[in-house]
Parts: C-alpha cells; sequence; structure tokens
C-alpha cells in the first residue's frame, strides 16, 4: 500500500516547545511528513523537515483536510494521497482555526475523525488508524487526562487515542510540564 503523505500547517504565532515535542512525535510516526509554515525558531525544529512556506503556496493535489468542522467523517476507501493537519494547540473553546485558516482558504475536501477535539499528533495517529482499517467511530479517545506535575494535578485540554486502555499522549509532555512548573517558581 502507497504511503500516506503528512503535511502539517504549523499556525500559532509562535512555535512553542509543545508543539515542537508534538511534531517530534508525528515524525516518529511517519517519514512522510512535511512541517509548513515554520517562519521563525526554525533551529527548534532541527532534524525535522521543514518548510517556510504555507501549505496555501504548495497547494497539494489529491488532498484532504481534517477538519473537527467537517460533517463527512474520513474514509480509507477515499484514498487521498495528501492529509493536511493544523498544527494548532486546543483551545478550551474551540475557534474555528481550520475552518478559517486551512478548509475555507484551499477549497479542498475535508473530512473530521469524530467529534472531539484532538491534539496535532493524535489527529496523525487517527489518520493513519482510518488508513489501515479501523472506521473513525469505533476509534477510542480520552479526554480530561490528568497527569501528576510537581504534587499538582494538570488536566490535559485535548483528547487522546487510547489502545490497551491507556492513552497515547506526547512523548516529554510530562516533563516539558515539569520544567515549566519549575521556571514559574524561579
Ligand atoms: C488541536 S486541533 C485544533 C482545533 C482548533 N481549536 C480548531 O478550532 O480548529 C489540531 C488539528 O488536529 C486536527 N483535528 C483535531 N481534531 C480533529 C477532529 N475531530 N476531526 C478532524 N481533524 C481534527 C485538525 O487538523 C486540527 O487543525
Amino acid at each position: 500500500m502507497e504511503q500516506a503523505a503528512f503535511i502539517v500547517e504549523h499556525l500559532e504565532k509562535d512555535l512553542l516547545s509543545w508543539s515542537v515535542l508534538e511534531y517530534k512525535h508525528i515524525r516518529s510516526m511517519t517519514k512522510s511528513v512535511l512541517f509548513t509554515n515554520i517562519t521563525k525558531n526554525a533551529k527548534k525544529m532541527a532534524g525535522l523537515p521543514i518548510n517556510q512556506e504555507s501549505v496555501l503556496q504548495v497547494n497539494p493535489e489529491n488532498a484532504c483536510i481534517l477538519d473537527p468542522n467537517a460533517t463527512m467523517p474520513l474514509d480509507a476507501s477515499e484514498k487521498f494521497h495528501t492529509y493536511i493537519i493544523g498544527g494548532i494547540l486546543g483551545d478550551s473553546e474551540p475557534q474555528q482555526r481550520t475552518r478559517q485558516l486551512l478548509t475555507e482558504k484551499l477549497g479542498l475536501p475535508y473530512r473530521n475523525l469524530g467529534p472531539a477535539q484532538l491534539t496535532t499528533d493524535t489527529a496523525v495517529l487517527a489518520v493513519k488508524k482510518v488508513l489501515a482499517g479501523t472506521p473513525v467511530d469505533k476509534l477510542e479517545f480520552r479526554n480530561g487526562i490528568a497527569i501528576e506535575v510537581a504534587g499538582e494535578t494538570v488536566i490535559l485540554p485535548n483528547s487522546y487515542l487510547v489502545e490497551d486502555d491507556k492513552p497515547i499522549l506526547t512523548p516529554g509532555i510530562s516533563d516539558l510540564l515539569k520544567r515549566q512548573k519549575g521556571m514559574s517558581f524561579a
């Protein structure tokens, strides 16, 4: 089977460590990924395939946008070549940036991965699972995941895929939160 290609369009104003961890996680899942619209702090992305240009300039053919606002779920039988995902950190109140910044500008087909707001790395993993044969409505997600950081409970804002009853979290996220908490007391 031909490997699906991913484009992750960075859409945050800054390139925060949280995004970089998600992007490294994505790269560990697939060699076929390009991170676009990386306009500053590119050195944080050392070793990752980046492009300064936006996907709006690249304008790939036979591509599909993953957009939580889409009414149609992704279906493996459609066989798109490229899957475009927003490099967006979750909002407590989703701001529909995927729709405004990608779907409305690119004019490509767009599909959902269920009703939950997923992290960018979880969205890539969910696409891979759908293409491997799991329908969107059979994907198992969990939200409100609590992790302990220096004696306090932090609730992660998005939903994550679950495998063998364990959420698949972004590697390094717990250490990042610990470091950030340490800094706030420095
Ligand atoms: C944290 S989400 C961003 C959600 C953002 N608050 C918004 O309003 O678009 C990051 C990316 O993952 C993908 N994504 C997350 N949840 C999804 C879903 N349920 N269906 C389709 N794509 C999703 C989208 O490509 C989205 O841009």
